[in-house]
């Protein structure tokens, strides 16, 4: 049983992997067994994620900066990160941001830089590492982060996430789309997270602990997210646990999905 979630001798490739969801991930994974790459644009963050993931660890990352919005860059990914000998068995696509702008004053351009990072970026990676796995025969594992966002409008009487929940939305549909036309080696799954403190949020939550309190109320855990909540979820998916889950979202949500 200990054996189904192993990951010794997998590598794998994680996309925001110096953000908070991405970074706890690839700890979980080198902890789990696997080579890990994390990859994101900025080389400085991706620095301190390496360092911190070796403190927290014992194990060393490799880091490979690419904007994975640009097609030229996630090719250029594919190729340093398959370099021989490696093999990458596993993707997680762990990047993403939110702007919120009430829906009668949306910025386009803010719209179209969120779809880019949100979801034109999975579709690339998808695409380019989706063929390598296909090409070889590998039994690849590819794992989107959609949110909750993606099956339920703002909560608490919130606005002004008309962007993030359409991206979101249409990282679940690509999510099956993908495990469709990847079968049948290839899974392709997404985990979709409630609220959790990462810098993402740090400048989305309410300032008062009140209003912080009566977001974490409305779920069943009674409790904000962390990033170590997705890890479980990841590494399941990661491994031959999950091999007959395909084309399916799992919520650590702490319930919300199930009562919201
Ligand atoms: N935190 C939440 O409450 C929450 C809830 C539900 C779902 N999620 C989803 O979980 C994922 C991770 O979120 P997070 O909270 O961990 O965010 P985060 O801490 O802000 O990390 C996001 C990561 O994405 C990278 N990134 C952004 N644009 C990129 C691009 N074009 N190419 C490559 N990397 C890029 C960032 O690094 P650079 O800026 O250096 O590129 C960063 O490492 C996102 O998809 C998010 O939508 C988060």
């Amino acid at each position: 049983m200990k054996n189904l979630f192993d990951l010794t001798g997998k590598g794998a490739v994680i996309i925001g992997g110096a953000g908070g969801i991405g970074q706890a991930i690839a700890q979980g994974f080198a902890e789990a067994g696997a080579r890990v790459v994390i990859s994101s644009r900025k080389e400085k963050a991706l620095r301190r994620a390496k360092q911190e993931i070796l403190e927290a660890s014992g194990v060393s990352v490799r880091c490979i900066a690419c904007d994975a919005s640009d097609e030229a860059e996630v090719e250029a990914l594919l190729r340093d990160s398959t370099a021989a000998p490696e093999q990458i068995d596993i993707l997680v696509n762990a990047q993403g941001f939110n702007q919120k702008y009430p829906g009668t004053e949306f910025p386009a351009d803010v719209w179209d830089k969120m779809f880019d990072t949100n979801v034109k970026s999975l579709m690339l990676t998808c695409k380019h590492f989706g063929k390598y796995m296909k090409e070889r025969g590998i039994h690849g594992k590819i794992i989107n982060l959609s949110s909750v966002r993606g099956v339920r409008a703002v909560g608490n009487g919130g606005m002004g996430n008309v962007g993030y929940c359409a991206t979101k939305g249409a990282v679940d549909m690509l999510t099956r789309a993908y495990a469709s036309d990847l079968r049948p080696h290839i899974q392709v799954n997404a985990i979709g997270p409630t609220i959790t403190y990462t810098p993402m949020m740090v400048g989305l939550l309410p300032d008062k602990e009140e209003d912080r309190a009566k977001i974490a109320s409305a779920m069943p855990a009674m409790r904000i997210g962390m990033p170590e909540d997705c890890v479980g979820p990841a590494v399941f998916l990661a491994s031959a646990a999950s091999d007959f889950v395909t084309g399916q979202i799992i919520y650590p949500d702490g319930g919300l999905t199930a009562v919201g």
